[in-house]
């Protein structure tokens, strides 16, 4: 397959964009001048001296975009420098993506003789043409003291400004070193990001890496990753197993490189997606391969050095290449902690850094989450642990207001909920009007009226998990929903709806005749809505859908909400239970509480005409924007000029240059 690379169009070298995202996960466009380069991906290390397998077949068989080789290594031989500065890089390894290049430090660390100028070494790697170059930083290890690995992180910072000024308007690599140091990962991150990087790279993880020390590695990416803009790709140096792409890809990185494809397969190891098996130990291979078409562990063994060396290469290649695939179509389908889950189950140090990061789950990873999933969703994998699960919940838990004294729990069946006790919770609001309904499911509690809305309507499994929250979960989740109540009792879908009022009846008496009609029950389904999907103040909700009407549906359910005076404001999705804002009921939630970006006065025609908001024309951001879920456009004079779905968090909208920030549904017109 021949492929041409695609430069980027002028004005958008070093650009960042996110097309698709899932939390701190995210897929992009990395623009540069030789190809638009696609992310996360795999940059596989180049050896200029020793090619296992030839740049151009990494282009065009197996489809990497980028490749990394190192210009210290280049700079040394003679013959290469010569050829690296008259006919460039890219002729040099015959590789027409892009080619970052390593600076030396990494030759420093394991042989400690590079000599080589920290102005010097990127300025020749601006004259070889490269595409992102790299500073000569200093390697922090995990077995420094913490005196020198500090002095490390103050060295390199200090490199910054004359590498960058020696990179002219070639793309820089700016390193974070603070070895296991999770506050001089963090000084280390601020200080490279005062500086125009294009790129950083989490460097001095190697070591850590080899002996598998992948709870540390979890940590010094949480310590960093909030301090390094958004809108600059983060490199994890030197991390080429498979089985750790899903958690880095889950914590925001972006690009990997790596030598282990060559390496291993000189010791005759084969990369896997849960590990790394030996050929020696194989009588089948367990993954197919092109790589290993028509051959047996036998038939490879037989081989001679070098052909069996490069065909493990190729497979491992092919190994890395698909699971970094299976980790981007898990982003794009809201899946990448499912996969994070699984991996977590192959290896012991794995599991132990994932169940570190799942109780050290950073605030700003949950808020960057979509509570709603589209499709189903695996109980077993979407654990109350998983970000849109807490994501869920916490919104839940901020937004649920209720006066209720009086708790009813169902429990024992999965979603559609209404069609089995729709017509149970309307007798509830008639004759006990003062009683709140929740569903007992695998993830807590459900108000009765979130009944639709994902993940929990939409949560698979076995019949089991319907009946699994323990005794405590229950009161607590009671307890933070209503507070005290004065009387509980506990129903089972599986009860036909007389023997529900009976038991009912038994615990709280005969009850009223005339308590909340259909309208009222309907009303309140709409305003906790409101409440959690719109962050609208309570009172706010209540206010706005006083004296409200709705159209119905032929099967009962609201299919739109109007104001007292007769405009259409919302209307219930029955995708996954959100609510679409119209043009009106946007407007009318101004002031609300509501996320809303203030975009600046160039794109204000724009926006009034319903085109998306696009990022770098945003001049403010009120409320918390949550990727996902509606907000509202203002110009910087307080004027509404419309609404739609927010594609960023404010910290995104703040830094970004490229994309689309806000996915505009409706403008006011011109
Ligand atoms: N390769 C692997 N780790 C590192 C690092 O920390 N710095 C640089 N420059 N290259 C690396």
């Amino acid at each position: 397959m021949t492929r041409e690379a695609t430069p980027c169009r002028e004005g958008d070298h070093g650009k960042f964009e996110i097309t698709e995202r899932d939390g701190w996960a995210r897929l992009g466009k990395f623009h540069t001048s030789t190809h638009v380069l696609n992310t996360p991906c795999l940059l596989p290390v180049i050896n200029p001296n020793i090619r296992t397998v030839e740049p151009r077949e990494m282009w065009e068989k197996y489809g990497f975009e980028a490749l990394i080789t190192n210009s210290y290594v280049i700079w040394k031989h003679e013959k290469l420098k010569e050829k690296a500065l008259s006919n460039g890089v890219h002729e040099l390894l015959d590789y027409p993506g892009v080619i970052m290049t390593d600076s030396g430090t990494f030759q420093n660390y394991v042989y400690g003789d590079v000599e080589v100028g920290v102005e010097e070494i990127v300025q020749f790697q601006r004259d070889i043409g490269v595409d992102i170059a790299t500073m000569l930083d200093v390697f922090g290890t995990p077995d420094m003291s913490k005196e020198e690995v500090e002095e490390a992180v103050r060295e390199t910072i200090s490199r910054a400004p004359a590498s960058i000024q020696a990179a002219e308007t070639t793309l820089l690599n700016g390193p974070v070193q603070g070895g296991t140091h999770p506050d001089l990962r963090e000084a280390s991150a601020r200080g490279m990001a005062e500086h125009d990087f294009a790129v950083h790279p989490i460097g001095g993880i190697v070591p850590l890496m080899e002996r598998q020390r992948y709870r540390e590695l979890v940590e010094i990416i949480l310590a960093c990753r909030e301090h390094i803009p958004w809108n600059r790709p983060i490199h994890i140096f030197g991390c080429g197993h498979p089985h750790l792409f899903p958690i880095c890809v889950a914590l925001g990185a972006d690009m990997f490189d790596s030598a282990a494809y060559a390496l291993f397969a000189r010791d005759d190891r084969m990369l896997m997606p849960w590990g790394t098996v030996k050929l020696g130990d194989l009588k089948e291979f367990p993954i197919s391969t092109a790589a290993l078409s028509g051959h047996t562990p036998d038939s490879v063994r037989s081989l001679a050095d070098d052909a069996r060396c490069e065909l493990l290469a190729r497979h491992n290649l092919e190994v890395t290449a698909s699971e970094l695939a299976r980790c981007r179509q898990a982003v794009r389908d809201g899946t990448i902690w499912g996969l994070v889950e699984e991996r977590s189950h192959t290896n012991t140090a794995l599991r132990e850094a994932t169940e570190y990061l799942y109780e050290n789950m950073p605030e700003s990873l949950i808020s960057a989450t979509n509570p709603l999933r589209s499709g189903g969703v695996k109980a077993s994998q979407d654990l109350p642990t998983s970000p849109p699960s807490v994501a869920a919940l916490g919104r839940l838990l901020n937004s649920f207001e209720s006066e209720a004294n009086r708790a009813i729990l169902i429990s024992g069946a999965s979603g559609p909920w209404r069609e089995r006790i729709g017509g149970l919770v309307q007798t509830i609001g008639r004759r006990w009007p003062d009683a709140a309904v929740f569903i007992e499911t695998p993830l807590g509690l459900l108000p009765y009226t979130l009944e639709d809305v994902s993940p929990w309507a939409h949560l698979n499994g076995p019949p089991s998990i319907w009946n699994s929250l323990s005794l405590e979960d229950r009161a607590f989740d009671l307890e933070a929903l209503v507070g005290e109540v004065e009387q509980m009792v506990e129903l089972s879908f599986s009860n036909d709806k007389r023997t529900n009022l009976e038991l009912i009846e038994s615990a709280f008496g005969e009850g009223l005749d005339e308590g909340r009609s259909k309208a009222e029950l309907d009303r309140q389904m709409i305003e906790d809505k409101i409440c959690y999907f719109l962050d609208v103040e309570r009172q706010f909700a209540e206010q706005l859908l006083s004296g409200s009407t709705f159209v119905y549906s032929r099967t009962h359910r609201v299919r739109n909400v109007h104001s007292e005076d007769g405009q259409h404001l919302f209307s219930p999705r029955m995708r996954d239970g959100g609510l679409s804002l119209t043009l009106e009921g946007a407007r009318r939630l101004q002031g609300s509480g509501i996320p809303t970006v203030v975009v600046d006065d160039d794109s204000i025609p724009f926006t009034r005409k319903g085109r998306n908001v696009m990022h770098g024309f945003i001049a403010d951001v009120k409320g918390d924007l949550n990727p996902g879920l509606p907000c509202l456009l203002e110009s910087q004079d307080g004027t509404f000029l419309g609404h739609g779905v927010s594609l960023c968090t404010g910290s995104e909208a703040r830094c970004f240059r490229k994309g689309v920030a806000v996915k505009v549904r409706d403008g006011i017109g011109e």
